[in-house]
């Protein structure tokens, strides 16, 4: 039993009253959110906490001894804990907070990976990824001239398991992969990814940022060597996000930016680096998005739980996809299960930004374009898609504002 549950299902209706947008008009309609895939709401217990920090707490973090800086620093603390917790992490020295998945990925690609490639070797992503799981890994290959592979994906959206498999040879060093595809909504089978890799004594990372919403993680069960997700993806603030690493890992990397907070000792001479994972956290960080970070967590685990999360994302699965076959001329790309309920289409030819413009008009939020997933598009030979992506607070009004909206923008283009 959790705050939101009734008779063991997600109360979506409760729930969606500590989502305050959810109450505005757009353009005089009721508001039907339909990109959680490029940002998820926050809930009241976030943004209060948030509000909070700066209205009674404002402090700088590890650096004063008056009260202030000491509750300020005990809750971005305790943010850490939080997600050790919530990832079933062992130790929570492998959580460095980050300001989100593309950070997380770029400090793993330079301070792990980097110093054990030569010319010849391979990384290893798929084609589902996103852009910030392809560019920084382009970055390291003009560097040291290592080779990406990509592992292929089928008609219907799912990963070539086969392929991806055969692609891990001798030359691999590193394999890093999307868990679900922002674009598509498919779900891979994550463990199976984790134990070709480990069996074939290769390094992995999982980035989780779709993933994180949708799915329980256990980094320890899964046996991955690092995880990445953001806060926003996860009804938390924007500006924090999450590098799981194993401490041998952790131990053994070098931090990418110097700074404050991060060394033990300084004289002009040398400077001693403080341990993980505080040598990754320079600077003063953005203290109020991680302890709103901490409270979504709390939020979703306390309030919520992963068990009616994933029940009545599957129910808003599956009477979308059945509502949606009724629209004509539409195209689902990604339709191979497990999925979230995100929905890529192709809505006869009308432009991707038309069908966006026209649904918004009716207060239906969507993401169009390429969802920094270009190569994956290409792949279905689109430049861009109408993506629809649901979460918690969606229901099935939404489901047919959605539908409506897309018998009106064919109407109007007919
Ligand atoms: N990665 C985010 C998306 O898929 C921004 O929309």
């Amino acid at each position: 039993m959790t705050r939101f549950s009734l008779n063991g299902k997600l109360n979506a209706a409760e729930l969606q009253k500590v989502f305050p947008v959810l109450s505005r008009d757009i353009r005089g309609k009721k508001l039907t959110y339909l990109d959680s895939a490029a940002t998820t709401l926050k809930p009241l217990r976030v943004i209060d906490a948030v509000d909070r920090y700066y209205r009674h707490g404002t402090a700088n973090i590890h650096r004063g001894v008056h009260l202030l800086s000491e509750e300020a620093t005990s809750l971005y603390e305790s943010t850490r804990t939080t997600v050790k917790d919530f990832l079933n992490a062992a130790d929570e020295r492998e959580i460095v907070l980050t300001s989100g998945t593309t950070a997380g990925i770029n400090l793993v690609a330079k301070s792990f990976v980097k110093s054990r490639l030569k010319e010849g070797d391979e990384i290893l992503i798929t084609t589902m990824e996103h852009h910030a799981n392809i560019v920084p890994w382009q970055m390291l290959r003009d560097e040291t001239g290592c080779r990406l592979v990509v592992a292929p994906v089928r008609e219907d959206g799912s990963l070539d398991l086969p392929a991806f498999k055969s692609l891990i040879t001798s030359r691999t060093k590193f394999i890093s992969c999307t868990w679900i595809s922002n674009a598509l909504g498919v779900i891979n089978p994550i463990k199976e990814l984790v134990i070709a890799a480990k069996s074939a004594g290769v390094p992995i990372m999982i980035d989780a940022a779709q993933a994180v919403a949708h799915e329980p993680i256990d980094v320890q069960g899964l046996g991955c060597d690092f995880l990445v997700f953001s806060g926003h993806k996860l009804f938390g603030p924007t500006g924090v996000g999450v590098l799981f690493g194993k401490m041998e890992h952790l131990e053994i990397m070098p931090p990418q930016i110097g700074g404050g907070d991060m060394i033990k000792s300084v004289s002009f001479e040398k400077t001693v680096y403080a341990d993980a994972p505080s040598k990754f956290e320079a600077g003063t960080p953005d203290i109020a998005a991680v302890i709103g970070l901490g409270e979504a967590i709390r939020f979703v685990m306390e309030d919520v739980g992963f068990a009616l999360i994933q029940a009545h994302e599957q129910v808003l699965l599956g009477a979308a996809e059945l509502a949606l076959r009724d629209v004509p001329n539409l195209i689902i790309l990604g339709t191979s299960h497990p999925k979230a309920p995100i929905f890529s289409m192709v809505v006869g030819k009308i432009h991707p930004h038309d069908v966006g413009t026209i649904l918004d008009l009716q207060g239906v939020a969507v993401r169009t374009g390429h969802h920094c997933a270009q190569p994956l598009l290409a792949r279905f030979g689109v430049p861009a898609t109408v993506r629809a992506s649901f979460s918690i607070y969606n229901d099935q009004e939404d489901i047919k504002a959605l539908i409506q909206g897309l018998a009106k923008t064919q109407e109007l283009f007919a």
